[in-house]
């Protein structure tokens, strides 16, 4: 389709899991073109962005809810995601109902550097539980793999959490792009 705006179908979905894992990071989330793609919101996330990068370097924590969206081909079909995005940090959290409200699918990232955040993955798995639709399709994602020598979650540890849970599992790299993509296709496809 030489539209890129066409689309066939819309699904919300939303990124969870602790402060710091990359949920903002390029490709996940931080090509911000928020909702509507007016002007307004353009000139507005650009700002946010330069404010961000240019002031703001120390901390990059996310404050409340961003949006970007995404548009994959399915099957002929064109499947835009509407990705929501918010602060891990409880304090910076936005309304959590509305957060959860109308998502179709949901990528819960941890750091496989960070162990703290891979034990948080219950928590995360409880708030989903409590306040999203029980359909919800939720992948897991240990993010960070470029940092090897650094991991201290395994592969096979997260992979059997995942399958106890009910939920896909796969492993990405926000910093080389290595399997975000499949990571959104994985769970586009399995909503759609
Ligand atoms: P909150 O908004 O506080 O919930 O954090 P967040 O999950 O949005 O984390 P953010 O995307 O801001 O990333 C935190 C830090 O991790 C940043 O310094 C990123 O550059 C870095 N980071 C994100 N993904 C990766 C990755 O795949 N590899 C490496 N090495 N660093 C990454
Ligand atoms: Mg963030």
């Amino acid at each position: 389709m030489a539209d890129s705006n066409h689309f066939d179908y819309l699904f919300k979905i939303i990124l969870t899991g602790d402060t710091q894992v990359g949920k903002s990071s390029k490709p996940y989330a931080s090509d911000v073109v928020w909702y509507d793609d007016t002007k307004l919101t353009r000139t507005v996330t650009v700002l946010s962005r330069f404010i961000r990068n240019e002031f703001n370097v120390e901390s990059r924590s996310t404050i409340g809810v961003e949006f970007a969206t995404r548009t994959i081909t399915i099957d002929d079909k064109r499947v835009k995601a509407q990705v929501w995005d918010t602060a891990g940090q409880a304090r910076y959290r936005a309304i959590t109902a509305a957060y959860y409200r109308g998502a179709v699918g949901a990528l819960l990232l941890y750091d496989v550097t960070k162990p703290s955040t891979f034990a948080s993955v219950k928590k995360w798995v409880e708030e989903l539980r409590e306040h999203a639709s029980p359909h919800i399709v939720t992948l897991l994602v240990g993010n960070k793999t470029d940092l090897e020598s650094l991991r201290s979650v395994t592969t096979e540890e997260a992979a059997a959490f995942a399958a106890e849970n009910g939920m896909e599992f796969i492993e990405t790299s926000a910093l080389n792009t290595s399997n975000v993509e499949s990571a959104f296709e994985s769970v586009l496809t399995n909503i759609y």
